[in-house]
């Protein structure tokens, strides 16, 4: 009923609704629109009345629930269901649950601060309240687990998408970091339950820096995170980047689903990588080696060639690069 309110109130921006119009079109008594405007006023919109005129709408808050996302997307199935949370321990660890219980393809999960945000190799991901972008999709591919890494190359072609259509230029640092003045803005992690040879589900977990302060990161990150407010000087409308990433994944993923391949993601990640060209350090088990990155092949392998000219196919699994003076 909340939200059927919301609704009419969205749909009447310029004009009063009177309480008499909510209730005979929602069938609901006045006494419980002026309960729902209340709630909806604690939720932080911002809705004038006056007993002659009605309800109008003045403001919305900046959160990341379905309504107010909605308008913007346009799909078929990535996030025809959405979970939304003001604070959770991870979105992919509840995606997980979800994905036990037998939430389909394509459902969305988002939360305003993650308590417990996690990245590859276990890191940390620290996941501020209202200042970024933290999702999880839960999807299905009826595919070999050996492809599912493809999926991190097509969340990573999304973003570059997403952030292209607001006009900000950033790469790809394969395999799962968007970067931007050679800092990471967005991590990507991709997690499966799967048998031999069946996938049961993944989780592709995302994680977009938009509006954090330096103060929000610790200190020892500084050096190689960031996010897109402090590199554009200006807030990032959280609503229309989630909306727009969840159109671009559905697009790309369209491909995938169709013929188990990535051909779009991996031209857009290998037009704006970060790495291909580049001298690199591949950090495995605990050991450097030195290489130089020099292509990536349509299944998503980073290919690096080594001193003795000996070629190599990386598949993203265990092993991380880096730049040699720094992080990219
Ligand atoms: C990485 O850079 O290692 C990946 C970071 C992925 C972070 C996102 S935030 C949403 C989702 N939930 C998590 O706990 N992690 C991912």
């Amino acid at each position: 009923m909340k939200d059927a309110i919301l609704n009419l109130l969205k749909k009447s921006t310029e004009d009063f609704i009177s309480g008499q119009i909510i209730s005979e079109k929602l069938g609901v008594s006045r006494t419980a629109i002026w309960k729902y405007i209340n709630i909806l006023r604690k939720e932080g919109y911002t809705i004038d009345s006056y007993s002659k005129k009605g309800y109008k709408l003045i403001s919305s808050p900046d959160i990341l629930t379905y309504e107010e996302v909605k308008n913007i997307i346009h799909t078929k199935y990535i996030g025809q269901e959405f979970f939304y949370f003001d604070s959770i321990d991870s979105t992919n660890t509840v995606g997980k649950k979800l994905a036990e219980k037998g939430e389909p393809n394509g459902t969305i999960i988002v939360s305003e601060e993650q308590t417990m945000g996690h990245g590859r190799l276990g890191r940390n991901w620290v996941s501020p309240k209202y200042k970024g972008i933290w999702l999880s999709i839960i999807l299905r591919p009826n595919v070999d687990p050996i492809n599912v890494s493809k999926i991190t190359q097509i969340a990573a072609a999304a973003m570059i998408r997403t952030l292209k259509s607001l006009k900000i230029d950033a790469f790809v640092k394969w395999p799962n970091d968007i970067v931007m003045n050679d800092k990471k803005i967005c991590g990507i992690l991709t997690e499966m339950s799967a048998e031999l040879n069946r996938v049961n589900y993944v989780i592709v977990g995302m994680g977009i820096n938009a509006n954090l302060d330096k103060t929000d990161f610790n200190k020892d990150i500084l050096n190689k995170a960031t996010s897109l407010k402090i590199e554009t000087n200006s807030s990032i409308n959280r609503k229309i980047f989630l909306g727009t990433l969840i159109n671009e994944f559905e697009k790309l993923y369209d491909e995938f689903q169709e013929n188990f391949t990535v051909t779009k993601s991996i031209e857009i990640c290998k037009k704006y990588s970060a790495v291909i060209g580049n001298d690199i350090k591949i950090l495995h088990s605990g050991k450097e080696f030195y290489a130089k990155a020099i292509d990536i092949e349509e299944n998503g392998e980073l290919v690096v060639q080594y001193k003795d000219g000996s070629i190599e196919k990386l598949i993203s699994g265990e092993i991380s690069i880096r730049g040699l003076n720094g992080y990219i």
